[in-house]
């Protein structure tokens, strides 16, 4: 039985190219500045978002814990929608390290309303917190992988800059948001100071992400990856392979979004789902349980299928499932397949929920 993971893009598996890359990789010291394919990979990921330099780094929380601690100083402020992966899902990194005071505002949309953010922002005065800096996230994971636009980015980013504060990307997809739009990523990034964007998700690397910037905040941000525990040596070997995934992969994140589409299309003509397909903008489809299905043993009833998906929070009723490289047309076909005859099985009493 072929598993039908649909939990997240993480799952991705390197391609051919991929390991080749990695086991042909030319590399040296990181840690002083010498590995070539980790520097090749800093460049170039640099100029697709149009930023002065760039930090290869572990995983996505640490691209954006070094965004977030590199503009920021103990005891500042910094604005995120509530929904925001930085707040829901990094374990309170920056609070943690950085001593951060995070203010949530409402979140009905991927970009927050600008009245919202603008609210937020404190006035200098002696008894607040200095409000240092603005986090959006593009494509956005908990509000199902929807886009922000290059207009709504700027207008976001001139507000929070004419306040004083710097911008920070959290664009784990931001090229699933690039592609999605048929806009270049340099649209979506030219206004904010800092953006992360990861290649172990839908590009399938195996490992990382980068953080991106002007040259000195950059900088900062290779003593914070250094305190983080998260300097590396011959990391070249893994840098080839996210070479080619921003070489190859990118293109292809079309085809998770037909899938995606395809996905919720087929999910909304099944009994027991609440979804609205046409949000579905990229690879992401959210979709909801009616309350007559109890979500772990709808969960389980597909697991026994082969079938994989993933919640939010760990609310078995709101549920997601991700289309990546590795996921077919026909996987999608045989999911809905498995899902209708799971729902079929598992009505049952109603139960409550508290996370
Ligand atoms: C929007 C977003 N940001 C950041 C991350 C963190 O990436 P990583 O798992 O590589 O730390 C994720 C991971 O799923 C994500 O979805």
């Amino acid at each position: 039985m072929k598993i039908l993971d649909f939990r997240s893009d993480t799952v991705t598996l390197p391609t051919d190219e991929m390991r080749r890359a990695m086991a042909a990789a030319e590399v040296g010291d990181d840690q002083y500045g010498e590995d070539p394919t980790v520097n090749r990979l800093q460049e170039l990921s640099a100029e697709i978002v149009g930023k002065e330099a760039g930090l290869f780094v572990a995983s996505g929380m640490m691209g954006n814990l070094c965004g977030v601690l590199s503009q920021t100083e103990r005891g500042d402020e910094i604005i995120l929608g509530e929904l925001a992966h930085l707040f829901q899902n990094e374990v309170g990194g920056y609070a943690v390290f950085g001593a951060i005071h995070p203010r949530t505002i409402a979140q009905r949309r991927p970009c927050p309303e600008l009245a919202d953010i603008a609210a937020a922002i404190r006035p200098r005065a002696y008894n607040f917190p200095r409000t240092a800096l603005l986090c959006l996230e593009n494509t956005h994971n908990w509000l199902g992988g929807a886009v922000i636009t290059p207009e709504e980015t700027k207008a976001a980013a001139d507000l929070a800059h004419t306040h004083g504060l710097k911008v920070h990307l959290d664009g784990a997809r931001i090229f699933n948001s690039a592609v999605a739009q048929g806009v270049d990523a340099r649209d979506l990034t030219r206004h904010v100071d800092t953006v992360q964007f990861c290649y172990s998700k839908g590009l399938a690397a195996p490992v990382g992400s980068i953080i991106c910037g002007p040259r000195e905040t950059i900088e900062r941000a290779r003593k914070i990856r250094k305190m983080l525990g998260g300097a590396m040596r011959q990391a070249g070997v893994i840098a080839a392979a996210a070479i080619v995934a921003i070489d190859t992969m990118r293109d292809r994140l079309v085809e998770d979004h037909v899938n995606a589409r395809r996905l919720a299309d087929g999910l909304a003509a099944i009994r027991g789902v609440s979804i609205y397909p046409t949000r579905v903008e990229t690879n992401i489809v959210a979709f909801e349980l009616d309350p007559s299905v109890s979500g772990e043993r709808f969960r389980d009833a597909c697991a026994a299928d082969g079938l994989r998906l993933s919640s939010y929070g760990g609310n078995w009723r709101r549920l997601r499932m991700v289309t990546h490289y590795g996921l077919e047309q026909r996987d999608v076909d045989s999911a809905l397949e498995i899902m209708s005859r799971a729902l079929a099985n598992v009505r049952g009493p109603v139960e409550t929920h508290a996370d």
